[in-house]
């Protein structure tokens, strides 16, 4: 790396300026939503990586949990001519931002990807036959963390129903803990709602929310859906406006609530904090889910950089990091999610970390692995957006379950 920085400086100054040190000098500016304890030291770990193969980061974290606010900056920069030469796009958007021909193929740094990817993945990091995006690692969604005291206080069984569910909660509130802690944006709304679709039963949820099936959305099922989610909403505390997801999570981490309802980057915050699951907390799939797995697959797309056709050596660089397997295990490690490459080992991973990795590969067998709605993997982004609408006013007014679902089926054919 010395020699990397001494090769740059002296091409800046006009001297001896050969290919690796040009390469050397390449900067890289990365567009990311990661800005919480846990999310900050996963990506560190990237940066780290990048720097010690002699590229500069350049950082541009965009705070606010699962994306909006970094995708309205990203479409900024873009339209400026300022594309960032990676930023954090998952799912269906990759192919979205694809077909604005405005991103480089990294095929030359995927030879060995099929082989280590599960297929399911490996093909929504494509366009148009060429990989234009590297996956990290899979989150799983439906996920109910349980702070451990709480737990043992009010009857010490993590609930597996929704009545369980329920008993449980009741039991908390009796004990004068508060039983679930909520945050208040419209993304952590639909992050609640699906886990409850999903507990009607994967092929449910495919039903609804993959295939949009106007019979299904429409259903007593997803009457009752929203039923449910109003009975649990009894459970929320009144300070929840505005409320990112990871104060939500504190407030479990510190015994100030007992529950909360979330993908497994909460597990990031846990160990951040020196929390051990089994110890200080548990974590249990949402009640009616254990068999199934709603899955967020975090990925990174490259943008044309001025004056290049094709990826740029840095580009190149920080796709086979990304996928390389001492960096899939480390960054899970601090993410809370489980490496998407196939073979990691998962020994130095916590009990949550392994019971993600096992019912994974039971959910994908049985046809329960689905994708994650709220996190942009099941629809295009208009369709995602107008369905998210429909449940945040479901949730933040006093609106009846027939007039939501009306208003979901309309919602759905959103193009
Ligand atoms: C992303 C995660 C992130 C979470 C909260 C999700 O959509 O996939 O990586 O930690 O949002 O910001």
């Amino acid at each position: 790396m010395k020699f990397r920085a001494i090769m740059g400086a002296l091409c800046a100054a006009g001297l001896l300026c050969g290919v690796s040190a040009v390469q050397a000098a390449e900067s890289i500016e990365v567009l990311h939503w990661w800005t919480s304890g846990g999310e900050s030291k996963a990506v560190g770990v990237l940066k780290d990586d990048m720097t010690k193969e002699g590229y500069t980061w350049k950082d541009f974290a965009v705070a606010g949990g699962a994306g909006a606010a970094a995708m309205t900056a990203l479409k900024t920069q873009v339209i400026s001519g300022n594309a960032p030469s990676a930023a954090q796009i998952k799912g269906p958007l990759i192919q979205e931002w694809a077909a604005q021909g405005v991103l480089v193929p990294i095929d030359a740094s995927a030879g060995d990807w099929k082989k280590n990817l599960p297929p399911e993945i490996d093909k929504i990091m494509h366009a148009d036959g060429h990989y234009v995006a590297a996956p990290f690692s899979v989150h799983r969604v439906n996920w109910l963390y349980i702070n451990k005291a709480a737990l043992d206080k009010a009857g010490g069984k993590a609930p597996t129903t929704w009545p369980e569910f329920f008993a449980l909660a009741d039991k908390m509130k009796a004990a004068g803990i508060q039983p679930i802690a909520m945050g208040g944006q419209p993304w952590q709304d639909l992050t609640l709602w699906e886990d409850v679709v999903l507990s009607q039963g994967a092929d449910f949820y495919k039903k609804a929310l993959v295939d949009l099936d106007e019979k299904t959305l429409t259903s007593d099922k997803m009457l009752s859906v929203f039923d449910t989610v109003r009975k649990i909403q009894g459970y929320f505390d009144a300070g929840r406006t505005g409320r990112d997801w990871n104060l939500a999570t504190a407030m479990v981490i510190n015994g100030k609530a007992g529950m909360q309802f979330m993908g497994d980057w909460a597990k990031g915050e846990f160990a951040n904090a020196g929390k051990k699951s089994g110890v200080d907390y548990v974590c249990a799939a949402v009640p009616g889910t254990e068999k199934a797995y709603t899955f967020n697959v975090d990925s990174f797309v490259f943008f044309q950089q001025k004056g290049q056709k094709s990826a740029t050596p840095g580009q190149l660089a920080l796709a086979k990091t990304i996928m390389s397997p001492g960096f899939q295990e480390q960054f899970s490690l601090y993410k809370g999610s489980i490496p998407v490459r196939l073979g990691v080992s998962m020994d130095k991973f916590d009990d949550c970390a392994k019971k993600s990795y096992a019912d994974e590969q039971v959910a994908i067998k049985s046809g329960g692995y689905v994708p994650s709605l709220a996190h942009g993997m099941a629809q295009p982004d208009a369709a995602a957006g107008a369905i998210s609408d429909v449940v945040t006013k479901f949730m933040n007014s006093q609106e009846d379950s027939k007039t939501a679902v009306a208003a979901l089926a309309k919602a759905a054919k959103t193009k």
